[in-house]
């Protein structure tokens, strides 16, 4: 049986830290081995990237293997080519897909009809690959997660969704803002309340800021939502990171974002190039946590 990486959820309640401390010890020996020797992954990517391709891209090469990457617009998936049928195909000449989408079904699809792991590189409902970056960054500053409160200001989006998830996996407290109408699923948050995680939702950015350790932001139009822009900006107004936001959190506190960012919107300028923003080390970050998390599907 293939092992799929779609949720953070999928590594399970001991896999996750362990995952974590070794995409830690990865990082700091800048970690090569020959996992993926004569492999190919395939790497398919229906919206943008620019991180997760190149972290990807590189992170395989340091496990020894190659990528070949696709879009719909320049592969057979574009011409209405089933989903179904392009994993079966894949399957046979590669040991991986690494998939960036929009549904979650999508990935669920490649999964039941396909034979080799998937790995979520993003979809409108997660992001989690982000997540255990991010997780990482936190984590390598300092490793008592359970005593850290971590706010959310803005979009309840894919990576809301992911960081509610690695609240109930990690034990930190996780503070949503999200104004009316722009919640997170409200499933999964049930989900994760039920595993024991300490989870608030508010309209207020300022009740979620208080006394935060981290305090992370996102676009409030996301892939796929461009249209949108204007009726978000209305609905975030009061929601932009900036410094007198900052101001209400723990001394020190570090600004995340997972980037790419919109300066003046969800975020001041100040604040994103600030000295305790932490936005290039979950950058960075994205590589090691995904060769750690790679070898987690493939060495099993
Ligand atoms: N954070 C992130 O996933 O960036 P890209 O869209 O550039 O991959
Ligand atoms: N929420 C953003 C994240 C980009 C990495 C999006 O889905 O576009």
């Amino acid at each position: 049986m293939a092992r799929h990486f779609i949720s953070v959820f999928d590594l399970g309640e001991d896999g996750a830290p362990k995952v974590l401390k070794r995409a830690l010890e990865m990082k700091k020996s800048d970690y090569r081995s020959d996992l993926l020797s004569g492999q190919v992954v395939a790497m398919i990517f229906e919206k943008a990237s620019t991180r997760t391709r190149f972290s990807f891209d590189v992170g395989i090469r340091h496990l020894g293997g190659a990528t070949i990457f696709m879009t719909p617009a320049e592969s057979q998936l574009g011409r209405s080519e089933p989903l179904r049928d392009t994993a079966r195909v894949l399957s046979r000449y590669c040991c991986g897909l690494v998939v960036r989408t929009f549904g979650e079904a999508k990935l669920r699809e490649l999964m039941a009809y396909g034979s080799v792991p998937v790995i979520n590189a993003l979809t409108t409902e997660g992001h989690p690959c982000q997540i255990m970056a991010d997780v990482l960054t936190m984590y390598e500053r300092a490793p008592n997660l359970e005593k850290q409160r971590v706010a959310w200001v803005g979009d309840g989006n894919n990576m809301a969704n992911s960081w509610m998830e690695a609240a109930a996996c990690f034990g930190f407290e996780l503070r949503l803002a999200c104004p009316k109408g722009y919640e997170p699923d409200m499933s999964l948050l049930q989900i994760c309340r039920k595993k024991g995680a300490n989870i608030l939702l508010t309209e207020s950015p300022q009740e979620a800021v208080d006394g935060a350790h981290y305090v992370n932001t996102d676009v409030w139009a996301s892939m796929g939502q461009e249209e949108e822009q204007r009726v978000r900006e209305i609905a975030f107004q009061g929601f932009c990171v900036d410094e007198k936001l900052m101001a209400l959190a723990a001394p020190e506190a570090k600004f995340m974002h997972c980037l790419p960012a919109h300066r003046g919107e969800e975020v001041s300028e100040g604040v994103l190039e600030g000295k305790n923003s932490l936005i290039f080390d979950e950058a960075e970050n994205r590589l090691h946590a995904q060769k750690a998390i790679m070898e987690w599907v493939f060495k099993n």
